[in-house]
């Protein structure tokens, strides 16, 4: 039951304001995948999930090497020697091999071209604590951010809820693929100032969510030199990092402030995770990483909100530091990734669909103004309402990433098994024939053997609740529930 209105007033502004993102009309797709999510064989005509950029291509991987570890976890036979001693830590500094382990991971991820300092690394609750963590070392409540806009729509959670500070969007537009211009950044800074809005920084996600390609290294000099220009802060969220499944290859904020002459180092700062990379979002592993020391030691005491656990932090420490694995991981990764995406990509194609050319990411930015019956925002949302209702696809709006263009939908492709794709596929090709007049993919009924396709979470980008789970997801059922 909600609370009653007399029941809000007891309340904090920060409890009852609506910047948790929840109330946007984006959770309708969300809802009805929840109240009909697809199941190859006890739902099969269910809605299927193409809004959660999870990476579950690779978990095979891990799990062999957690069979082949056992004592990385403090939870076996072979690893409980050291449960007390872990289970007692509470360092908010983190596990120094914890701390080495992610330094050499980063490394790693950026090519091995930088090295990171395990002392400025702090730990937060997934990327989400950590953009949070960064904002209230920033910024004052009021004080705003840039950010190039499509963007990620929980920012407006991370950033604005609790820190409350405000997002100026910097325009961007297909006619360069989305390219963050100096202009552009130039026109946003401008009109804030007209506007009487301190702007205190940038916050630039590369490679991009939700366009799914990396920012080249010129535009990122630009960035730096700007941002220098005005004296302002840059947080790169870098968790799409290992991500880049093609070139040009991912060239981070850390690479180039290397080569620049004039930077000021107190202003950089990098917000990472293994949630995407690794496919880890359950382990709520964030870090920022930032060049200012001031920011590191205030930092470090505000991560004692959103400490990694030790138990994580050790069975990571183990599985980072062990180089092979890693190289191995990070290699086949990426190639599985590009696998999909072509798989994906060249499956559009054949019904005329394109998308944003894309190198990174775990999802696509596709193209479908030639779909809307009028090309605004409201033809957007009519055509998603289609795809969610009859097509039965959960795919995210651009106005949802606050993208200046109707039209575009985000994709994602990895959250899922291969047979789960080609029925998407299939439901989308099926569609647009319908639509254009071509000759409509013929509507088989989908073989019965496919394995169960998505996780358990229901939960990610804008926040979801756990009032919206459904007693008919597909949730697999924990070994520690009892069966009744
Ligand atoms: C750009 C970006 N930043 C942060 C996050 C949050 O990640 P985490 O699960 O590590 O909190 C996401 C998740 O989708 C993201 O896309």
């Amino acid at each position: 039951m909600g609370l009653s209105h007399r029941g809000l007033q007891l309340l904090s502004n920060i409890a009852t304001n609506d910047k948790h993102g929840e109330n946007s009309p984006y959770f309708d797709g969300w809802k009805a995948y929840d109240t009909n999510p697809f199941h190859p064989t006890n739902n099969p005509e269910g809605v299927i999930q193409m809004g959660l950029a999870e990476n579950q291509l690779c978990p095979d991987l891990i799990e062999e090497w957690i069979r082949n570890n056992p004592e990385a976890s403090i939870c076996t036979a072979e690893g409980v020697n050291w449960f007390r001693y872990i289970a007692n830590f509470q360092d908010y500094h983190g596990l120094p091999e914890f701390r080495n382990a992610v330094a050499n991971y980063m490394s790693k991820t950026r090519g091995g071209k930088v090295k990171f300092d395990p002392d400025r690394i702090l730990m937060s609750g997934g990327a989400t604590g950590a953009n949070e963590l960064i904002m209230f070392c920033l910024a004052n409540p009021g004080e705003a951010f840039l950010v190039p806009s499509p963007f990620y729509p929980a920012f407006i959670r991370d950033l604005c809820w609790r820190p409350r500070v405000q997002l100026v969007p910097v325009e961007c537009h297909s006619s360069n693929n989305f390219m963050i211009t100096r202009e552009a950044l130039e026109d946003a800074y401008k009109k804030a100032k007209e506007d009487n809005i301190n702007i205190k920084g940038l916050i630039l996600t590369n490679p991009s969510n939700p366009l799914g390609s990396t920012v080249d290294r010129e535009t990122l000099r630009s960035i730096v030199s700007f941002i220098n220009e005005k004296n302002i802060h840059l947080v790169c969220d870098e968790i799409y990092a290992a991500t880049v499944f093609r070139a040009p290859c991912f060239v981070s904020v850390s690479e180039v402030i290397q080569d620049m002459e004039h930077c000021n180092l107190n202003l950089i700062h990098i917000v990472y995770s293994l949630s995407k990379d690794m496919g880890l979002p359950g382990f709520r592993v964030g870090i920022i990483y930032s060049y200012n020391d001031e920011v590191v030691s205030c930092g470090r005491k505000m991560s004692s909100f959103g400490l990694v656990s030790s138990q994580t932090q050790y069975f990571l420490a183990a599985l980072l530091s062990d180089d092979k694995f890693v190289d191995k991981y990070l290699g086949e990764s990426a190639r599985r990734l590009e696998q999909r995406h072509s798989h994906f990509t060249k499956g559009l194609e054949k019904v005329n669909i394109t998308c944003l050319p894309s190198n990174a990411g775990l999802f696509c930015w596709m193209n479908l103004r030639g779909l809307l019956k009028e090309q605004t925002f409201e033809g957007e949302m009519m055509l998603w309402r289609v795809i969610i209702n009859e097509v039965k696809l959960n795919v995210s709006p651009g106005s949802s990433f606050n993208c200046s263009e109707p039209g575009w939908f985000r994709v994602c492709f990895a959250n899922m098994d291969d047979q789960t794709v080609d029925i998407a596929l299939k439901r989308i090709r099926a569609f647009v024939g319908k639509e254009t007049g071509s000759k409509p993919v013929e509507h088989k009924r989908w073989k019965s053997n496919l394995r169960l396709s998505f996780s358990s979470r229901r939960f990610e980008e804008n926040v979801m609740s756990p009032h919206m789970m459904s007693p008919h997801s597909p949730m697999p059922r924990s070994p520690l529930v009892k069966a009744t």
